[in-house]
């Protein structure tokens, strides 16, 4: 994919045109860091489970592959298509609560774990080795792996094996050259908080989350996580024994 220089109508140059593949790209943060990477004149190649909703996505992407992360064969034919890959954004993620924890639903449990975590390992098989070196590597996880939140055994302990993978990652990678970035978004209003009754403080757009994330990965940071109001806190909470942030976020959820 050969490297070009796009400008705008003012003639300023706004982005060389990396290629850009983004997991989850039909909805919420990644369907925005979509519009805002193809807005900048990157090659996006996006996908989502539903190539039905990658369609009607209203501007020509360098790619729509449609496939579900937990499907090993889908994930891996669809990787055959790419030849190389600057950015991979892995984002595509799911939540689903434990609401009874004594009667604790071990399928929703493995749902979130292999969409969230296990599906990881797929992806990097698949996609990594086209990633160029000089390129970067990014996890959307959660604000979440702070702190323990209540109901978020299946959802937090998918996205602290992010974490994990992430970090544990980015030193093995740099033989190759390749930035690892981790990505901690607090609460962002897309169909995935929708579901949520509890209130979500300093919640913020999908686009204000998108903004966020192409600035940390333009700067090759390794650690990206905002709201910084949010993130902050939950921090500064995690300093204290567990007893005290366990009894305050009981209170919400
Ligand atoms: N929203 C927040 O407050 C928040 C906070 C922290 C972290 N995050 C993380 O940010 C990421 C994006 O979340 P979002 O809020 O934007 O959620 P969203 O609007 O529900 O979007 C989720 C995206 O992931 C895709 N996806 C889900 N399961 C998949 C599967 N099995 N195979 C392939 N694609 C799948 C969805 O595709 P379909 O269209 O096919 O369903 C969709 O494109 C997730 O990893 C989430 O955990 C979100």
């Amino acid at each position: 994919m050969a490297e070009s220089k796009h400008t705008l109508s003012n003639d300023s140059v706004i982005s060389e045109s990396k290629t850009v593949l983004i997991t989850g790209a039909s909805s919420g943060i990644g369907l925005a860091l979509y519009n805002h990477y193809i807005s900048l004149g990157y090659n996006v190649i996006c996908c989502g489970r539903d190539i039905s909703k990658l369609e009607k996505l209203n501007t020509n992407a360098q790619a729509k592959l449609a496939f579900d992360v937990n499907d090993i064969d889908s994930v891996n034919e669809a990787a055959k298509t790419i030849i190389a890959i600057d950015i991979l954004i892995l984002n595509a993620g799911t939540c689903e609560y434990i609401d009874d924890a004594k009667n604790f639903n071990g399928q929703a449990f493995r749902n979130v774990i292999s969409t969230n975590l296990l599906s990881m390992g797929v992806l990097l098989e698949s996609f990594l080795p086209k990633v160029k070196r000089g390129g970067q590597l990014a996890f959307v996880s959660s604000s979440a792996t702070i702190l323990p939140f209540p109901r978020a055994e299946a959802y937090g302990a998918s996205k602290a094996g992010v974490d994990y993978l992430a970090n544990s990652l980015r030193s093995d990678l740099k033989k190759d050259g390749i930035n690892v970035c981790l990505i901690h978004p607090g609460f962002v209003k897309t169909p995935l908080t929708d579901k949520n009754t509890f209130s979500m403080p300093f919640i913020i757009t999908p686009e204000q989350a998108a903004v966020r994330i192409y600035k940390g990965l333009k700067q090759n940071k390794q650690y990206v996580h905002f709201p910084k109001r949010l993130t902050l806190l939950l921090k500064f909470l995690s300093l204290f024994p567990q007893k005290f942030s366990n009894s305050l976020l009981a209170k919400d959820v």
